[in-house]
């Protein structure tokens, strides 16, 4: 509409609600952390990624198409992007007006975005990825390795491979078809749809139905063994290991069927329709990541690191943060399933691994920082995060009774499945549900600086 209207009155008119004027998205979602992951102004229901890789040359090929809605008017809008060459960007089949400005994909559809708009939106892409370096020093993303690539991008890395909302707020499906040759094995999240070998050339086609964080998504491509079967709950279980890896790593991915029972057990259902495992041969890489429904080694796991990537599935990829400062919802619980798991397997108890890491001088790092508040993203991996965050879930088991505890643990996975929660939440659970002020309990375990006077 051509009005001509005064500027302080367009101005005004800009500020005034529901016709105000579109503006563009922010380049982050607040997280404190790492303030450009993520995005404002939408959120994105469903990733549709077609992929190609060369292994020889180290070349990704890519489409992505995001299905995503307009949380409010956006004259232009952010993805995250690291790295790659983008040829083109399409709105609703419209090509749109792009630039690149670090991890910002900066795309300027030809018409604003309403309010509550649904739009796709295309992405072409390629090029050599290459993986980002944490602010610990550990890289993450797209990994290449001798037979193909780890892919892994806790917290950051999806972003060297894909472009997205690249926070775990924004949660959504996924679809993978992804090329590789012939004799690799590309596996990525959820049920494989398909494969297909023609040309030399093989697409497999898996699909990621429960909502999924973007940095839980994998790729992974290399030379596999490769393992299909159902569990007694009707899971559908694929295993991928590298051979070289197979020795030591068959005995313990093999136990996944009674892992998950296990785990099941305590926490309630498992919540995704797939599961499995990529132990992958890349020791460089020196971590594992819990990748929804098919955890990724880099090397053969112990049996601990093993139940500890499932338990993930229920605290971190079912139950998902809100901010990275919360991460110790992901790796305390983690840990703590770790300990109970061995308490109830014959090995030590939870209490004994408590006191033996009490058992630490207030000088130990172990001790820096309160797992609740880490700092910066440089601490998120840190031993406070883990074994701080665990010794904390022991002291709430210790005040509360292993009853309630257990009740506590599982209504948590309940209550937050296939959405995000904060720590916030946690406390108010634990309150409400054993009736009793946590206050003091949580505020000394994960919130105060230095060793706590008494365990
Ligand atoms: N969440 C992984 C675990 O199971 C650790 C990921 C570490 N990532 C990193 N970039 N340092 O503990
Ligand atoms: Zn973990």
């Amino acid at each position: 509409m051509a009005l001509t209207v005064p500027l302080a009155l367009g101005a005004l008119l800009a500020t005034a609600g529901p016709a105000a004027a579109a503006t563009p998205g922010a380049p982050g979602a607040g997280d404190p952390y790492f303030p450009l992951a993520g995005n404002g102004g939408y959120d994105v229901g469903h990733y549709g990624l077609t992929l190609g890789y060369d292994t020889a040359s180290g070349h990704l090929d890519g489409r992505a198409v995001l299905t995503a809605r307009a949380t409010r008017s956006l004259s232009s809008f952010d993805l995250d992007l690291e790295g790659l060459t983008v040829t083109s960007v399409t709105v609703d089949r419209t090509r749109a007006a792009f630039r690149r400005d670090g991890q910002e994909l900066v795309v300027t559809p030809r018409e604003a975005l309403r309010a509550g708009q649904q739009f796709d939106v295309t992405v072409v892409y390629g090029g050599v990825p290459q993986p980002v370096t944490d602010p610990d020093g550990s890289p993450d993303g797209w990994i290449p390795t001798d037979d193909g690539a780890f892919v892994a991008g806790e917290p950051q890395g999806a972003m060297t491979w894909f472009p997205g909302d690249n926070h775990p707020a924004d949660k959504a499906s996924y679809d993978f078809t992804i090329t590789v040759p012939a004799g690799t094995t590309a596996v990525a999240n959820g049920v494989l749809l398909g494969r297909r070998t023609a040309h030399g050339r093989t697409t497999f086609r898996w699909r990621q139905t429960e909502p999924m964080a973007s940095y839980l998504a994998t790729a992974t491509v290399g030379t596999f063994d490769v393992k299909q079967y159902r569990t007694a709950d009707g899971v559908q279980v694929y295993s991928a290991v590298d051979p070289r890896e197979a020795a030591e790593a068959d005995p313990v991915v093999d136990q996944l069927p009674a892992v998950l029972k296990w785990e099941s057990g305590i926490f309630g259902p498992y919540p995704f329709r797939a599961a499995g495992s990529i132990v992958d041969d890349a020791p460089d890489v020196g971590y594992a990541l819990e990748t929804q429904t098919r955890p990724l080694y880099d090397s053969a796991p112990s049996l601990s690191t093993f139940v500890h990537e499932n338990a993930h599935q229920w605290f971190g990829d079912s139950v998902s943060l809100t901010s990275w400062q919360d991460i110790w919802l992901n790796e305390g619980f983690a840990t703590y399933a770790e300990w109970l798991y061995s308490e109830q397997h014959g090995g030590r108890t939870a209490q004994q691994s408590f006191d033996a890491l009490y058992a630490r001088a207030a000088t130990s790092s172990l001790w820096a920082f309160p797992p609740a508040d880490p700092g910066s993203g440089e601490n998120i991996f840190a031993s406070p995060v883990y074994s701080r965050g665990a010794m904390t879930l022991q002291e709430l088991r210790n005040a509360v009774g292993d009853k309630v505890f257990l009740r506590i643990l599982r209504a948590w996975a309940t209550e937050h499945r296939h959405g995000n929660a904060t720590t916030a939440q946690f406390v108010r659970l634990a309150e409400r549900l054993s009736g009793q002020d946590l206050g003091s309990l949580f505020r000394t375990w994960l919130y105060t600086a230095g060793k706590p006077a008494t365990p």
